[in-house]
């Protein structure tokens, strides 16, 4: 496999081709956990990889250069998946300085065992010469954690942007005009939706205070280097960040005898009638990731489950507890459900839209036991309803 990103910088990361659960995120396509050696009059790391493959790591990096000439190691991020193999990494590259700012060697101190690590802390904006090189660092908090930074590199307009741009996505190319980009986008738009899309506030603050860098390739800590479609991958966050929406609606549900069901499938057919794009997914048989970035370009969603013990269905509330998190604010939303002599569904879906900061644009569509004619006239009126605040919100972008 080529590692070579450009003269005297090669890419020194693992490819996990079999990961299949990143903290309950489906990483269908496996990931990557990218390092990148800087052999320059100093010689450099940015980032390094989760702990279980540190010993493929150092390999990597012993191949290109003598451990021990390793200078510094920046730590961009504490986040284990990138700095949970510096205790091994740090005691192989006995010389090297750990390159962090304050918020990270404290995160790094909490992680591991620092007290004998020589660190040096930089500021927002600060320079390190590696000779012909140089590496400027800046905060980027929230991108993923409060102590994130990306690291800048002027004479090749590369900026290394840790978990930003990054993509759950094994290849065995390097770059994004080697691998299949529908594929790519997707899975930067799944990354996206799952892992940041709750910061996009914060995120837009870092698009806006990097955006003056002349940037030629991005290099994440996850997935494919990006140097042919950089505007495009920078295009999508600027829309992600405001959550910007295609005429789109979601019907995601959860059943107990098929009521439910039945009620979801009114709605995507009213929505479908009245002009939008309509997707239903059955909650317990799709995955919550896919789900996820499902909403993160929907204008509208439509959330249904039964009543079962006078809550929920479990899987409906292990989406709605993970997507409460996320927070997709701002797009339609609906709740509905069947029931038998207690209306919580109802009650607890709306709990969850209102956390989530959806704009609830009518009251709990429910009906008793099986839906009749008049419960799938109001559940084909509320699909319509979402349809029309889709293409409104669309609309305005
Ligand atoms: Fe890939 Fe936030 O770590």
């Amino acid at each position: 496999m080529a590692t070579t990103i450009c003269q005297d910088i090669d890419w020194v990361g693992y490819v996990d081709w079999t990961v299949r659960d990143f903290h309950g995120y489906r990483t269908e396509h496996g990931s990557t956990y990218n390092s990148y050696l800087i052999r320059d009059e100093k010689t450099a790391l940015i980032d390094t990889v989760k702990a279980d493959y540190s010993a493929e790591f150092l390999a990597n990096v012993a191949a290109l250069t003598p451990l021990e000439k390793v200078d510094f190691i920046v730590c961009n991020h504490a986040e284990p998946d990138h700095a949970g193999s510096l205790p091994v990494v740090m005691k192989a590259c006995a010389n090297a300085t750990l390159v962090c700012d304050a918020k990270c060697r404290d995160a790094l101190g909490r992680y591991h065992d620092t007290s004998d690590w020589t660190f040096r802390i930089v500021a927002d904006g600060e320079t390190l010469s590696l000779g012909k090189r140089t590496l400027q660092f800046f905060e980027t908090p929230m991108v993923h954690w409060p102590e994130s930074m990306a690291t800048y590199m002027p004479e090749e307009k590369l900026l290394f942007s840790m978990d930003g741009f990054g993509q759950h996505y094994a290849s065995s190319s390097r770059f994004d005009d080697e691998v299949d980009l529908t594929e790519v986008m997707a899975e930067a738009k799944t990354y996206y939706a799952n892992i940041l899309m709750l910061y996009g506030a914060p995120i837009k603050r870092t698009l806006a205070k990097l955006a003056p860098l002349p940037i030629e390739m991005i290099a994440p800590s996850h997935g494919v280097v990006w140097r042919s479609h950089v505007a495009e991958i920078v295009a999508a966050y600027n829309d992600w960040v405001d959550l910007k929406c295609r005429p789109k609606v979601v019907v995601i549900y959860d059943t107990m005898w098929k009521s439910t069901a039945r009620m979801a499938w009114e709605i995507y057919q009213g929505a479908v009638d009245a002009g939008a794009e309509a997707k239903i997914f059955s909650i317990r048989a799709t995955n919550i990731t896919v789900l996820a970035a499902e909403i993160l370009d929907a204008g509208a969603v439509a959330f249904g489950s039964a009543t079962l013990n006078n809550t929920i269905l479990p899987a409906a509330a292990a989406g709605m507890t993970y997507l409460k998190g996320l927070k997709p604010a701002g797009k339609a939303a609906v709740a509905f459900g069947s029931y038998g002599w207690a209306t919580a569904a109802g009650k607890e879906l709306t709990a969850y839209i209102e956390a989530m900061r959806m704009k609830i644009i009518r009251e709990p569509v429910m009906c008793r036991f099986r839906p009749g004619k008049d419960a799938l006239d109001e559940c084909r009126s509320a699909g319509e309803a979402l349809a029309a605040k889709a293409i409104e919100l669309a609309g305005r972008e």
